[in-house]
Formats: structure tokens, C-alpha cells, sequence
């Protein structure tokens, strides 16, 4: 039989790509064997050398000298390769915002507080339409209009407190009467790390809004997340390319603001944003995209939040993708394959801290999370220094993290509290007394 060299000569081609491909593919994977651990790695010395890119430097290598450069021309260019690389695409605004007051409770805390719940309905033109229910407490007997703390939370609106009128929020799968219940369990698991009476007391408002209910915190979340006011049922039944939970959250904290700041005790120049873990990483985007935010305050956020991606100690972007598998919703789809050489990313995260600039940010991490990389977490804030430093501001003068339980810095500040992965009082004392100190707060009687 006579073969036809014009087909034999694809086929052949094809054969040697595909051959080509595995053996790429193995030799990434042993490399990443040999020099990355797969068992976590807390041992510093075992760790590959880390060379950060500067901050300062522009993709066509020119390095900016002025606050004003900065905004012109590295900032835009840094939150984009913040996206491509990371988060993905900003969405969009929906088509309409409604607000609904759902409840209001006006004697919350001895007569100190009123209470809220709004429900917030996001719809579009082509008639699809997603919701969420902020809780809202503000002071009742303020002078003026007061500040904001902000942000998306665990479980629900209900976890946050004892308080049976609140709605039980969150839930965003079959509501059965088992699953109900149990959802109801949640009611007040949360409340010490949200002291709301306390920051109350220290004279600020705030609104929470539960973080499933903006993108339900699994693989399959899509399809029950707000990028359903954008695309259809098919296109959600797998991952979207270009997006991620991560970004679908800080939306909703940007959200949260909006209803927020409808409320005439709530003072919209004056606004602090505050998530523990994933939702640090969440706040820390959130706040960088969203220049109403005046501070982040950015707990334990670990990898992907203010940890440096190249020291590859405790959690690293490559097990999160292919350990526990987070990283293929929390993150753009693009970052999966990139995640094997973290030293060869456009960015890493001390220009994320950097992008705050002017605006403060605050970084906790806790002695006992090693998970988070703690010196990791305190020297993205350390590196973002360059940058606070073009507009006049100082940010934190050592390379070594302090000691547990001394705070360091002001507009760029950090705290190494003692004790686990937790968003505790301790946390909020300093991020309340950076708050003040950034919005003029005054102290109360
Ligand atoms: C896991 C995950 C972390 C994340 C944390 C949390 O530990 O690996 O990246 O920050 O969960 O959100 O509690």
C-alpha cells in the first residue's frame, strides 16, 4: 500500500509536540520536587533565594521617581497585571442597585445603636437579578456622621450575633429543613471576632454582608454568585475564564460600601475595610481597586493576600491550586499554570500592599499561624516602602518583623499578635486605634 508522505508528515509533527509537552511537563513537575517541597516548607534556610521585582520599575523599564508617575502611568499598570495575574477582571457594575429596609431595631446596645438590615437587589436589563442583605448597626447618638468599618464575613449576617431577629444569611443552596438548621447553628459562632458593640463604643458604624452570598465559597460557586447577572447557566457550569471568587468578593465589599454610605449616620469619606484570612486577601484587593477606602485592615491573609508569593514558606500559590485546590476558584484561571514558578511572576505581593499609597493598611499576622508566613505578610508591608515614600510617607523603618504584640508603623502599620489563625480583640484594638489615628476619630466620653 502506498502511504501519502503529505498526511505522514502532520502526523509526525504532532507526535513530536506531544512528546514535547510531557517531557516539559515532568520536567517542571520534578523541578518544582526537587527545589519546592510538596509537604509545606517553615524552615527558612530551605527556602530558594527571593528576588522581589521593585515596585518602582515599569514593564519598559523605566523606574518612576514622582507620586505623580506613580499614578500615571505604574499604578494603572500594576492593578492590570494585578488582574491578569491574580484576581481577574474587575466586574462591572450591575444595571440597578435597590435597597429594601428589611428591618430596623433602634434600641441596640442600651439605646446606644441602631440596627439594619437592608436587603440590596443588583439587576440587569436582560432580567436576571442576584441579592444580598446587609446588617447594619450605626451610633444613635453621634454629632455627625460617623465612620465606617466594613466587609464581608464567614458563615452569615446571623453568626455575628446572638440576636434571633437577625436574618440568617448566606445560604445559597437547596434550603431543605436539615440544611436550614444546621445553617442556623452558625447564629453567633462569630460574634468575638466582631465586637460590635465595641466599635460601637468607639464611635464607628458598620455593615457586614455574608461572603456566600456574593460568590458561595466553593468550586462550584459560579453558579450562585453574582457573575450570574452576567452570564448564563452554561457558562457558569464551569470555571469563568478571567475571573475568580477573590474578585467577585471585593465587589461585594465595594457594594457594601455603596449601601452603606445611603445611610445618613454613616460618614462616606471615612472608611475602613476589614477581612480575616481569605477574606483578608479579599479586603486587600478590594481596598486597592476601591479608593473610597481610606484603610485596610488585613488579617492573617496569608498567601495570595499580603505574603510575598516567592518565599515559599507555609502555603504557596502552587499547593493551592494542587493541594487543596482554593486556587481554582479563588483565583483567575491563568494563575494555575504560573503558580509552579512564582519567581517568574510579573508582581508579587508587597506591590499590591504598594498600591494602597497614600492610604493606610494595616497587616496582623498571628504567632501561631506559620501557614500565613507571618514575615512574609510583614515584608510585602515593609516593601511597599518606596512607594509611601514618593508621597511624603514613611512606611515601616526595619526589615525585621517586631516582636509579638508591638505594633509598628502608622499609615502602613503591622502587629504580630500572639495566639492562632483569628480575627480576635486584640486585633481590632490596634486596627480601632489606627482608625482613629487615620480618620481623626475623636475619643469617646
Ligand atoms: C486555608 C487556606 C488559606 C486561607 C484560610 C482561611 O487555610 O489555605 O489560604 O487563608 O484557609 O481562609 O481560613
Amino acid at each position: 500500500m502506498k502511504i501519502n508522505r503529505s498526511i505522514l508528515l502532520p502526523f509526525f509533527a504532532l507526535l513530536l509536540g506531544l512528546l514535547l509537552a510531557g517531557c516539559h511537563s515532568m520536567n517542571t513537575v520534578q523541578h518544582y520536587q526537587q527545589t519546592i517541597p510538596w509537604e509545606p516548607n517553615f524552615d527558612e534556610q530551605r527556602m530558594p533565594p527571593v528576588v522581589l521585582p521593585d515596585a518602582l520599575k515599569c514593564l519598559n523599564g523605566k523606574k518612576v521617581r514622582t507620586a505623580d508617575e506613580w499614578l500615571r502611568y505604574r499604578r494603572p499598570e500594576l492593578l492590570r497585571l494585578f488582574e491578569e495575574t491574580m484576581y481577574g477582571k474587575r466586574p462591572p457594575m450591575p444595571d440597578h442597585v435597590e435597597y429594601t429596609l428589611l428591618s430596623e431595631k433602634d434600641d441596640e446596645f442600651d439605646g446606644m445603636a441602631i440596627r439594619r438590615e437592608i436587603l440590596v437587589n443588583f439587576r440587569m436589563d436582560n432580567g436576571r437579578h442576584h441579592d444580598m442583605v446587609v446588617l447594619l448597626y450605626v451610633p444613635s447618638r453621634a454629632e455627625r456622621p460617623a465612620p465606617l468599618f466594613t466587609g464581608l464575613v464567614f458563615r452569615g449576617n446571623h453568626a455575628l450575633t446572638d440576636d434571633p431577629s437577625v436574618q440568617a444569611t448566606g445560604q445559597r443552596y437547596p434550603k431543605t429543613p436539615e440544611k436550614q438548621a444546621e445553617w442556623e447553628q452558625f447564629r453567633g459562632q462569630r460574634k468575638n471576632s466582631y465586637p460590635i458593640r465595641t466599635i460601637i463604643e468607639r464611635g464607628y458604624a458598620c455593615a457586614f454582608a455574608s461572603y456566600h452570598d456574593i460568590f458561595p465559597d466553593r468550586i462550584d460557586g459560579w453558579s450562585q454568585s453574582i457573575y450570574r447577572l452576567w452570564h448564563d447557566d452554561a457558562e457558569l457550569a464551569a470555571r469563568l475564564p478571567g475571573c475568580s471568587s477573590i474578585g467577585a468578593w471585593a465587589w461585594g465589599i465595594s457594594r457594601v460600601i455603596d449601601c452603606a454610605v445611603t445611610q445618613p449616620e454613616v460618614d462616606g469619606t471615612r472608611i475602613a475595610c476589614i477581612g480575616h484570612s481569605r477574606l483578608g486577601k479579599a479586603t486587600l484587593w478590594a481596598a486597592v481597586c476601591d479608593e473610597r477606602i481610606g484603610l485596610a485592615c488585613v488579617n492573617d491573609s496569608g498567601c495570595g493576600g499580603a505574603a510575598l508569593s516567592r518565599r515559599l514558606i507555609g502555603e504557596t500559590l502552587f499547593s493551592m491550586f494542587n493541594k487543596n485546590h482554593f486556587g481554582e476558584f479563588w483565583f483567575t484561571d491563568t494563575l494555575a499554570e504560573r503558580s509552579l514558578h512564582p519567581e517568574n511572576l510579573p508582581v508579587d505581593q508587597h506591590e499590591l500592599v504598594a498600591l494602597m499609597a497614600p492610604r493606610a493598611v494595616s497587616i496582623h499576622s498571628a504567632t501561631e499561624d506559620n501557614w500565613a508566613d507571618p514575615k512574609g505578610e510583614y515584608l510585602s508591608a515593609y516593601y511597599a516602602g518606596p512607594v509611601y515614600r514618593l508621597f511624603g510617607i514613611e512606611g515601616l523603618t526595619s526589615r525585621e518583623p517586631p516582636p509579638p504584640d508591638t505594633p509598628v508603623g502608622e499609615t502602613v502599620s503591622y502587629l504580630f499578635r500572639t495566639g492562632r489563625h483569628d480575627l480576635q480583640i486584640a486585633d481590632w484594638e490596634h486596627y480601632l486605634s489606627v482608625a482613629d489615628a487615620v480618620f481623626n476619630t475623636p475619643k469617646p466620653e
